[in-house]
């Protein structure tokens, strides 16, 4: 009998269970996948299905399934005995009436969302018992829609399959209530980081700070694409310690700008330490840090013991990458005594201008990133905590900093120590536009309270079931049946959950160099090469 076009969308029947827990037999000859997104469809609206779990069922008794089997075995053993090669056509060994009737897969399925024209609204009914189950079509999901700018992240995914709708946040909210994005590594975490990244910087309404530390986000090496090609490259800002390329800027940052609050979260100083920098601080202003090298002492602070200065002066010159040389303080890092005087407000300034800038610190110890990411983080809070005191904050782009390996500053350990000012933004930020987008491979680090925070978490394949479980506690949507969908997570799959979606999104990341190639040609084709007038940016490099 020839299928109609709806049966052969059909992929099978709901026949039990209860809210939460629907049971639908796959259909003879059909794949369902675990993730996948199945409609099931009644008069007047549609109802949005996941795969939650997968199992066998058949209708033959235990005892006979175990015969069956036995006698199956038997055979295949006298087969490959007589002839491996002769026997590949398996067809003899079904032997089995109706097979296909009697032994089927049943699939656990989960309500997501009613869907009535553009209308939808959360599932607090069961789909009609005995209906039938097709597979999710781009049609059924125009109430996804996207809005003008908003963020792009990837396509809806239906368990491996890519449809063909762009799924995108609203920039402005996801961004200023944070974004976590976690996965074992090599997933995709920063291949997604770059996508965004690449949408972000087309966005007036937001500026971007990302901390490098592998130097992957500009791509400064010719052949490999990066931010550098971007079209609006005239909006990117790029900061190196050595060597910057051609239209970027040496990172050089002036000692006298280091205030001891900076240190908080970076280095853990004993109470003794952290006071004796205070006092210095208060003693000798902004040259308080040449005043501990040249070993100058305190005259009204109060007197510390020469041990504690002793390991606060070491500790400070390596992390700053100073030499004292008896008489001379000499700097071999970016830290300096007399460049660099404006690079944080420099910096500030580019993002208070939407734009994004990237931070290469690979070069640097941990704590040495972390320093002038707690700098510029700093002066950026302050300076929008004005804004919003004198009424002028909205007028102003969100600010959005990319951190890496986010346990280091938001870690539990860390925190039991002492806020930091990357805390701070994760509690109180979002008042004032600036959003942490925290990176990590182990979100289970970080307390549940910042977690719960980050308001939009974008989770790729996950193995450490821990891991897993610290992320779906915190998310915005329901995940307690996500288990196994987020274990078998492929590279750059996600799910996204987030206060600014109707249900958790399952997407699927562009490779970000594909991606990133088609806009370039996308851009050539649309205002050619002599685009700069027309759309007020720079010109490409790349193809
Ligand atoms: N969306 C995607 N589509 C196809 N391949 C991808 C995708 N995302 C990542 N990959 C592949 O996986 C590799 C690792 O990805 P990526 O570097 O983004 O992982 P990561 O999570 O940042 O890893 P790490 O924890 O080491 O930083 C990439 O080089 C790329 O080949
Ligand atoms: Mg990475």
């Amino acid at each position: 009998m020839e299928e109609t076009s709806a049966g052969k969308k059909t992929k099978g029947l709901i026949i039990r269970g209860e809210f939460g827990k629907i049971i639908a037999r796959q259909k003879a000859g059909k794949e369902i996948e675990i993730g996948e997104l199945l409609v099931a469809e009644s008069a007047d609206q549609k109802m949005l299905l996941e795969v939650v779990d997968l199992l066998y069922a058949s209708q033959l008794s235990e005892q006979n399934i175990e015969l069956i089997s036995g006698m199956e075995l038997e055979k295949i053993e006298q087969e490959d005995r007589e002839d491996q090669e002769k026997h590949q056509n398996n067809d003899e060994r079904i032997f089995l009436h109706e097979q296909e009737l009697r032994n089927y897969t049943l699939a656990q399925l989960k309500g997501i969302i009613s869907i009535k024209g553009t209308k939808t609204k959360a599932c607090k009914a069961l789909p009609n018992f005995l209906s039938s189950i097709r597979e999710v079509e781009a049609e059924d999901l125009d109430f996804l829609a996207k809005e003008q700018n908003a963020l792009f992240l990837g396509m809806l995914r239906s368990g491996s399959k890519i449809l063909p709708v762009p799924i995108s946040l609203p920039t402005k909210d996801t961004l200023s209530h944070h974004i976590l994005i976690s996965a074992t590594t090599g997933k995709g975490k920063s291949n997604l980081t770059s996508v965004l990244l690449w949408d972000a910087t087309k966005k007036q309404e937001c500026g971007i700070l990302v901390l490098d530390p592998h130097d992957e986000y500009y791509g400064r090496e010719t052949q490999s694409i990066g931010m550098k090609d971007h079209p609006m490259k005239n909006k990117i800002e790029y900061y190196t310690p050595k060597n910057p390329p051609i239209g970027t800027k040496t990172l050089k940052v002036n000692l006298m700008l280091i205030k001891p609050q900076h240190f908080a979260g970076v280095v853990q100083w004993s109470d003794p330490q952290e006071q004796a920098l205070h006092a210095y601080y208060r003693e000798f202003g902004s040259s308080w840090i040449e005043k501990i090298m040249m070993n100058v002492p305190l005259q009204k602070m109060g007197t510390f013991n020469e041990a504690t200065i002793a390991v606060a002066r070491r500790r400070l010159l390596s992390i700053l990458d100073l030499e004292w040389s008896g008489h001379q303080l000499l700097c071999h890092g970016i830290f300096d005594l007399n460049a660099g005087s404006a690079t944080v407000h420099d910096i500030c300034n580019e993002l208070e201008e939407a734009k994004t800038v990237i931070i290469d610190t690979s070069n640097f110890k941990g704590a040495t990133e972390l320093l002038i990411g707690s700098m510029i983080s700093t002066e950026i809070l302050q300076r929008y905590q004005n804004e919003k005191r004198q009424n002028t904050l909205r007028s102003k782009p969100i600010i959005s900093i990319i951190i890496e390996e986010a346990p280091r500053v938001l870690g539990k350990e860390v925190l039991e120590r002492g806020g930091n000012i990357f805390s701070t933004i994760a509690r109180e930020g979002r008042k004032f536009q600036v959003g942490l987008c925290a990176i990590t491979q182990l979100p289970s680090l970080i307390p549940r309270e910042i977690l719960a925070n980050m308001n939009t978490k974008i989770i790729l394949g996950t193995e450490m079931a821990a891991e897993r479980q610290a992320i779906i506690e915190s998310a915005a949507q329901d995940l307690s049946q996500a288990q196994r969908a987020i274990a078998s997570l492929d590279k750059g799959e996600a799910i996204v959950t987030s206060n600014f979606a109707r249900f958790a999104l399952p997407i699927k990341a562009p490779l970000f160099e594909e991606y990133a190639a088609a806009d370039i040609a996308k851009y050539k084709q649309e205002f050619g090469d002599d685009k700069e007038e027309k759309v007020g940016f720079m010109g490409f490099e790349a193809a």
